[in-house]
C-alpha cells in the first residue's frame, strides 16, 4: 500500500447545480501522488463536495487516502464513536457496538458543519459507505459560499461582525444518547464561539458559517438570535442551493466543512444496516470559549 499511484486522466461529472461533483480517474485504494492531491484539491475547492465511487475500501485504505490531503483528527473530542483499531475513523453506524446500538446511529440529524462545536472545527470530512439500507439513508449538502453571496450587502455586513455560539448539549438528539457519554462529550467540548462568516484559507472564498447547531450569536440573546439563525438556515438550504447524495456501497464522499453544511436524512428503514466510516481532516484551532 505504500506505492503512490499516479492517475493519468482526472475528470469530473457534476452531480448537482449548486455543488457536488463525481471525480473519475483517481484510485482511492492507494495513497495519491502529490500532483493528484493538487488536482483533486482544485476540483474540491470548485465543487465543495466531491465523490469517488465504486471502490471497496478497507479502513487502512481510507486513512491512507484521506491522510494524503492533510493531518487527520483522532476524534478525541468524541472518543466513544471512533473505530476501535483506527482512531482516525469515526463510525457512523447503526450496528451494535459492545452489545448496544451505536450512539452514532443518529449522527448528523440537523444541518451542521463537522466539529463546529469544538475548538478545532474540521477542515473537511471523507465519509465512506460500507453498508447502506435498500432505499434511502441519503445525505444532503448546502453550498455556504453561495448562501453568503446571495445575501444582501447589508446582511453580509451584519454577519461579518458576528460570532456564532455552539453548545453541543443543545444538538438535536444529543439528550437521547447515553447520559455518561454525553456528559463526558460536553465536558470535552464547552460552549464555543466561531465567526459567523469564514474565509477559506486556500480558495479565499467567504462562506456563511451558521447552522442549526448554533444556539445564539455572541452578545445577543437566544430570542434575538433565533429568527436570524432560522432565516439563514432556510436561506442556505433552499432547494436550488443543495445537493442530495444517494449512497452506493463503495462511495467515498468528501466535503469541505468550511464551505458547506450537511444533513443526515432519516429516509430509511432503521432496522436495516447502515454503516459508514469517516476520516476527518484537521482544521486549525479557532474560536473562544463562552462559559
Ligand atoms: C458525518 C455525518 C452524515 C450521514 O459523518 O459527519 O454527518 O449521512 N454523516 O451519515
Ligand atoms: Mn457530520
Amino acid at each position: 500500500m505504500s506505492d503512490q499511484r499516479r492517475n493519468s486522466e482526472i475528470t469530473v461529472k457534476p452531480l448537482g447545480y449548486a455543488l457536488g461533483a463525481e471525480v473519475l480517474g483517481v484510485d482511492t485504494s492507494a495513497p495519491p501522488a502529490p500532483d493528484t492531491v493538487s488536482a483533486v484539491n482544485a476540483l474540491w475547492h470548485e465543487h465543495h463536495v466531491i465523490a469517488f465511487r465504486g471502490e471497496r475500501l478497507e479502513p487502512q485504505d481510507i486513512t491512507a487516502f484521506a491522510g494524503a490531503f492533510g493531518p487527520l483528527d483522532d476524534h478525541a473530542s468524541t472518543p466513544f464513536y471512533r473505530h476501535q483499531d483506527f482512531p482516525e475513523l469515526l463510525q457512523v453506524t447503526n450496528r451494535e457496538i459492545g452489545g448496544k446500538p451505536s450512539e452514532t446511529r443518529n449522527t448528523g440529524r440537523n444541518w451542521h458543519s463537522d466539529y463546529a462545536y469544538t475548538s478545532h472545527p474540521a477542515a473537511a470530512s471523507m465519509l465512506y459507505c460500507d453498508t447502506r439500507p435498500p432505499v434511502g439513508g441519503d445525505t444532503m449538502f448546502a453550498n455556504m459560499v453561495r448562501a453568503y453571496d446571495t445575501l444582501s450587502p447589508k446582511m453580509r455586513e451584519i454577519l461579518d461582525g458576528l460570532d456564532a455560539v455552539y453548545d453541543i448539549s443543545l444538538t438535536a438528539g444529543f439528550g437521547q444518547r447515553d447520559p455518561q457519554q454525553t456528559a463526558e462529550t460536553r465536558r470535552l467540548n464547552p460552549s464555543i464561539a466561531h465567526p459567523a462568516v469564514r474565509t477559506h484559507p486556500d480558495s479565499g472564498k467567504r462562506a456563511l458559517y451558521v447552522s442549526e447547531r448554533v444556539s445564539h450569536f455572541h452578545g445577543m440573546t437566544i430570542a434575538e438570535s433565533k429568527p436570524l439563525i432560522d432565516f439563514l438556515c432556510a436561506h442556505a438550504t433552499r432547494p436550488d442551493n443543495v445537493y442530495r447524495h444517494q449512497w452506493a456501497e463503495g462511495d467515498l464522499v468528501c466535503w469541505d466543512n468550511r464551505t458547506t453544511m450537511h444533513l443526515a436524512l432519516t429516509d430509511f428503514d432503521q432496522t436495516q444496516p447502515r454503516h459508514m466510516l469517516r476520516a476527518t481532516l484537521l482544521g486549525g484551532q479557532s474560536g473562544f470559549i463562552v462559559e
